[in-house]
């Protein structure tokens, strides 16, 4: 049955879409745990990409090699990089580009070896939908909230997110990082660590791909704590209510 994959860095981001799986059950492969069941009656394998470039890309090679996967999607947290990205805004992912890949004088800074392309872009219709769950989602948490204390609407943006195999976490280095991607005329809003690996592999094998990301730090001083915070508290609940809406309709593509 086609299958919508859906993967998440962290046990944390993962745990509350595994209560809101039906029919669940466990599959291991390459080590990983996946779990098969049913969202709003729709066949999905929920899966923890783990942490950097190279566990998630042999987690989403496992999860498609191993199950009819149609579509992939990711939920989890990064590091507001882009002018106007708030703690607590919701970036949906357009393309991606690894910050840390440099093969130059060979190839261009950030140009993927062999395959002529520095970023991998995002599956449109996937990702419009995903868009409009995030914005419905978090509308629908604003209005809750703000009956009960004065609350700010978190943004819901689109564009290009950096990844890499490092944790970002000052000011200083995450404005070199900018600078250096504006060089190659690239504006990153948000960055994290697994994102461009899933792409690739989702371009290799004509698998479509959306992601969005909640942010959870500035990736500047405060970003470590910031993060732990987000992750334990907070971050779940993105992913559910997103995934939850996302699921609510049949997917087609
Ligand atoms: N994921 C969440 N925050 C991050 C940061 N500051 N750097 C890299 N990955 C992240």
């Amino acid at each position: 049955m086609a299958t919508t994959a859906i993967l998440s860095a962290l046990a944390e981001e993962q745990h509350g879409l595994l209560a809101l799986l039906q029919d669940a059950r466990m599959v291991k492969r390459a080590g990983r745990s996946f779990w098969l069941g049913n969202l709003h009656g729709q066949a999905v394998v929920l899966g923890l990409s783990r942490i950097g470039k190279v566990a998630a890309a042999t987690t989403a090679t496992s999860v498609i090699e191993a199950f009819s996967v149609q579509r992939m999607l990711f939920t989890g947290v990064a590091g507001g990089i882009g002018d106007g990205i708030h703690v607590g805004d919701v970036v949906v992912a357009t393309h991606f580009v690894q910050h840390d890949l440099d093969a130059s004088p060979l190839f261009p800074r950030f140009e993927v070896p062999l395959y002529h392309q520095t970023k991998f872009e995002c599956d449109v219709s996937l990702t419009g939908r995903l868009f409009d769950a995030c914005h419905a989602t978090l509308d629908a948490a604003f209005r809750r909230k703000s009956r009960e204390t004065p609350a700010t609407k978190p943004g819901v943006h689109q564009g290009l997110i950096a990844s890499g195999d490092r944790f970002i976490c000052t000011a200083l280095a995450a404005s070199k990082l900018t600078a250096a991607l504006r060089a190659a005329d690239m504006d990153a809003l948000a960055v994290e660590m697994e994102g461009a690996a899933v792409a690739q592999v989702c371009h290799d094998y004509g698998v479509p791909f959306a992601a969005v990301r909640s942010i959870s730090d500035r990736a500047d001083e405060q970003a470590t704590r910031d993060f732990q915070y987000f992750v334990t508290h907070v971050a779940s609940h993105y992913a559910v209510g997103i995934v939850d809406r996302f699921m609510r309709t049949p997917l087609t593509t």
